[in-house]
Order: C-alpha cells, then structure tokens, then sequence
C-alpha cells in the first residue's frame, strides 16, 4: 500500500517479506452482511483485567475499533466494495494505491476483531496439544516462540502488530507489520495477533510496552484460538 517494499521486508523478522512466505487461507472469522460492522467483544469489557483494564478496553473496543468500522462505512457506501466480506475489501485494496484510506480502515476492523480474539480471561502460560508440539518443532521449545514473539511486539517502531502465523511450508513462524499491515492481506494463515498500538496498553502501563506484552503472554493468549486457526 503506501509502506514501501523495503519497509514491509523490515517489518518481518528474519528478513524475509510476506511475498516470499506465499499465499495460504484465511482465518475464519464469522462473516456479517456488511464488510464495515463492528463484532460483539467476545467478553465483558471487565474480563481482562488485572492485565487489561476496562477502562482501555471501553476505549480501544468502543473508540477505536469502532472509529475504524465507522470511517470504512462511510468509505465505502455507495460503492461496490458493500458486496465484498471484509477479507475481499482488504485484500482488493491492498494492491490499489488510490485505495489507502479504505485498506486502512478495513484491516484495521479486521485486525480488531482477531485481537480480541486472541485474548481471553484465565489465557496464557504454556499451550498445550497440537500447538504446542508445532511451536516446539518450529522455535525449538515454547520459551523460543515466546522470545521471538516478544522481540517482535517490542521490536516494531511506533504502532504496529506482531503475530503468530503460518507460512506457506506449514512452518509457524513470527511476523510483525507496521500501522494497519495485516499478513492476512497476502493470504497468510494468522493464528494470534498482539496489538501494540500505545492506545492497546498507555493507560494501564504508559510507556512500559515490555510490561503489557509479558503480562499479556502470561494471563491472556488464547492458546486455543490460536490452535483453531492452525486447523482451519
Ligand atoms: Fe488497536
């Protein structure tokens, strides 16, 4: 989009570009009638804290997530874009310069709504099962995923995401993209997102984005999201 190519190659770890990782499925995320609706929080605005207050959440969901929703609504009325789930209008958009501010809008709903998804009350700690044997595989142990993760989420200048993802050799693999950039926008499988975003943790940790993302690992990553998107 408007991130150059050498900036998307410097958003991802170890060098390689999302180009090369190659193009598999989606997530599943529940399809509404209109690409620019905002999805109920899968939990009380309460249900994350210590970790996450109300507070941020009555804010990030409610202001932010919803201001996203709100601009793609109005982006895109009256175009074709209306017909398109969420996924098609930020894939289309992806490639089209003339078409930023609805690209970002939209990853940005979508985005959204997998984050939330990738938190829940009593999460975090050590996955377990089928995730836990690929991780292991692919980081070498569960502390490799989790050190790589974290590099990651600290490592990403200004706002951004890090995620978990699969690529396209069915490696697990750690990404993280600047502002609105999704992996899901190159087709990338997306198994668990961390927004790190200030507006995601200023109000509970200030500065101290470490903090937020090691609280976040440790009582909050929805280990089996995460694992039913490594099987859809
Ligand atoms: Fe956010």
């Amino acid at each position: 989009m408007t991130i150059s190519t050498m900036t998307r190659r410097e958003a991802l770890l170890g060098g390689a570009t999302l180009l090369a990782l190659g193009a598999i499925a989606a997530p599943r995320l529940a399809r509404a009638a209109s690409p620019a609706v905002l999805p109920p929080l899968p939990y009380p605005e309460n249900a994350l804290e210590p970790v996450i207050s109300a507070n941020t959440i009555g804010f990030h969901y409610g202001k932010h997530h919803k201001g996203y929703v709100d601009t793609l609504g109005k982006l895109i009325e009256g175009t074709d874009f209306v017909n398109q789930t969420l996924e098609e209008v930020v894939r289309t958009t992806q490639v089209n310069p003339n078409r930023t501010a609805i690209y970002n809008a939209a990853a940005q709903s979508w985005n959204h709504t997998f984050y939330w998804n990738s938190m829940r009350p009593d999460g975090g700690g050590a996955p377990s099962g089928a995730l836990a044997q690929r991780l292991t595989a692919d980081f070498k142990d569960i502390d490799g995923f989790r050190k790589e993760f974290t590099a990651a989420a600290l490592g990403q200048f200004g706002s951004g995401w890090a995620w978990l993802i699969e690529d396209k050799d069915k490696k697990l693999r750690v990404v993280r993209t600047p502002n609105a950039d999704t992996p899901m926008a190159q087709g990338l499988k997306c198994l668990l997102t961390i927004d790190v975003w200030e507006h995601a943790y200023y109000l509970d940790y200030q500065n101290r984005r470490a903090d937020y993302v090691a609280a976040w690992l440790d009582k909050l990553a929805n280990w089996e999201f995460a694992e039913k998107n490594l099987g859809a």
